[in-house]
Formats: C-alpha cells, structure tokens, sequence
C-alpha cells in the first residue's frame, strides 16, 4: 500500500515540476520575433550579401523610408512582401530579381554613397 501512495506522490511532483517548467519556457521563448529583420543575409551566385537592414532605416539609420524601398507598400504599418515575390529569378512583372537588386541598391548608393563596389556588397 505505502509504496503504491509514494509512487503516486512522485509522479504529482513531477507533473507539477514539469508544468512549472513548461510555463517559464514559454514564457521566456514565445515572445515575438521583430516585427522588422535586423540584418539578412541575400544569397546568391555572385557571393552572398550581408544587408543591414536596421542601419537603413529611418529611425535608426539613414533615414530611409519602408516605402523608398518596399515600394508594394500601400499603407505605412503594413507588412511588405520580399521582393522576390514578384521579382522572380527570370522576370515577372517587373525588372527580375537581381536586377530589381542592383538598381535599388546601387542606384541609391551612387546618390547617396553608399558601396558601388561589386566586392564591397559580395562580401560573404
Ligand atoms: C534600404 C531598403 C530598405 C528599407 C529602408 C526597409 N527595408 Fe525592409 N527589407 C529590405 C530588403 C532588401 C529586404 C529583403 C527582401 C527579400 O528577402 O526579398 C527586407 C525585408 C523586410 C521584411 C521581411 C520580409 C519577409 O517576409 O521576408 C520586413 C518585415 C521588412 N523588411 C520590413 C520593413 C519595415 C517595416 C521598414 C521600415 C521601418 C523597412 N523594412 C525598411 C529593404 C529595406
Ligand atoms: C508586390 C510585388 C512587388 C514587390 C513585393 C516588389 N516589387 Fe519591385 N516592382 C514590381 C513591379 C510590378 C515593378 C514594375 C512596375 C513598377 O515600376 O512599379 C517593379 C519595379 C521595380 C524596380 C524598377 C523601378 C524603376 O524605376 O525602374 C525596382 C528597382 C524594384 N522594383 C525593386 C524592388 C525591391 C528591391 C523590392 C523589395 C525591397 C521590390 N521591388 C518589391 C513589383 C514588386
Ligand atoms: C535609399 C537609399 C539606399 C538604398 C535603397 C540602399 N542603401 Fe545601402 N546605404 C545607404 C546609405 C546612405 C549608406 C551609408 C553611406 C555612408 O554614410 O557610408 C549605405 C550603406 C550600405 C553598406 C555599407 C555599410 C552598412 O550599413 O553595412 C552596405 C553593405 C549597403 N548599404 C548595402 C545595401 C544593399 C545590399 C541594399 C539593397 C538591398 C542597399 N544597401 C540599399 C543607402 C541606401
Ligand atoms: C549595393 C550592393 C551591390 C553591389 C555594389 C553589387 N551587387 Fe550584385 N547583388 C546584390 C544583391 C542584393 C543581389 C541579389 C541577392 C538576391 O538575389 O537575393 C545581387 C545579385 C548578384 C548576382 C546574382 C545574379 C543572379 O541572377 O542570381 C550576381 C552574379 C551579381 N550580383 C554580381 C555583381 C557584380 C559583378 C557587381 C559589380 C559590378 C555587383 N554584383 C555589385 C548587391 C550588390
């Protein structure tokens, strides 16, 4: 009889230590990821670019605008779609992927100065 109650015991311990445990862990890993990436890496073939997304921005950066770039935003607090989306590898609508790229960046960069160097963006 008594080993049968102290089984029991044992196994209400656990359940409560595992509850306790799986409380704190969501807690602690459910916060939400940022609404904005921080930095992403472009792969791609001619050498992966390291893009900061937070140094562009406008309160935090360069003062650039959601919309200078995501120009699919229609409304400021919207989520934008990654540009390739629409600018798949071989042309949809508009210019295709990597040109769609280059002319951002790099079409922004020689107004602005920032790297015009293929090497100085395809750096990793
Ligand atoms: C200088 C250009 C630039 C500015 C300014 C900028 N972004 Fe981005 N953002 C990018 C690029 C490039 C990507 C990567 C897109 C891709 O992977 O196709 C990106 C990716 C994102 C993504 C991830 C999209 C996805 O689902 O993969 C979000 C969300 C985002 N930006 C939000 C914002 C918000 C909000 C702002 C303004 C506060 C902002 N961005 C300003 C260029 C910019
Ligand atoms: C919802 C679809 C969509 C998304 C998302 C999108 N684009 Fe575009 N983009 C287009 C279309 C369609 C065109 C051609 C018509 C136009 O200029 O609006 C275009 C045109 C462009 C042009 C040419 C503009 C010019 O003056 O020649 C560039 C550069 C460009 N996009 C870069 C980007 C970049 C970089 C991103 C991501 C930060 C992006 N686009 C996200 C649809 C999109
Ligand atoms: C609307 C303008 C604008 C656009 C679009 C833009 N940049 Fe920039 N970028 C800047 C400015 C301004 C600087 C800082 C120049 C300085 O003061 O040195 C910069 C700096 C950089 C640097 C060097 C320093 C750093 O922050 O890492 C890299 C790399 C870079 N940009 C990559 C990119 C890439 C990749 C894209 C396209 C996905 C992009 N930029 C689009 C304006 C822009
Ligand atoms: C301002 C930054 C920047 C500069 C400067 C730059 N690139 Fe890029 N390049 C990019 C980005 C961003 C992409 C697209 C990454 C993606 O597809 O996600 C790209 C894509 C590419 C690709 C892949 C094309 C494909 O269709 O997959 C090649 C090749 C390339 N660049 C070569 C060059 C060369 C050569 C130069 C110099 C003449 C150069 N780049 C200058 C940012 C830059």
């Amino acid at each position: 009889m008594m080993e049968v109650k102290k089984e029991r015991m044992i196994a209400y311990c656990l359940a409560a230590i595992l509850l306790v445990v799986g409380v704190i862990c969501y807690a602690a890993f459910a916060k939400k990821p940022p609404e904005q990436p921080i930095r992403i890496m472009l792969k791609n073939t001619g050498g992966n670019v390291l893009f900061d997304h937070k140094e562009h921005l406008a309160e935090s950066g360069y003062g650039i605008d959601c919309a200078d770039c995501h120009h699919d935003l229609e409304n400021k607090g919207d989520r934008p779609s990654p540009c390739g989306k629409c600018h798949t590898a071989d042309g949809g609508e508009g210019p295709k992927k990597s040109e769609a790229f280059h002319k951002q960046c790099q079409g922004c960069h020689k107004d602005g100065g920032g790297p015009v160097n293929c090497a100085q963006c395809h750096a990793m």
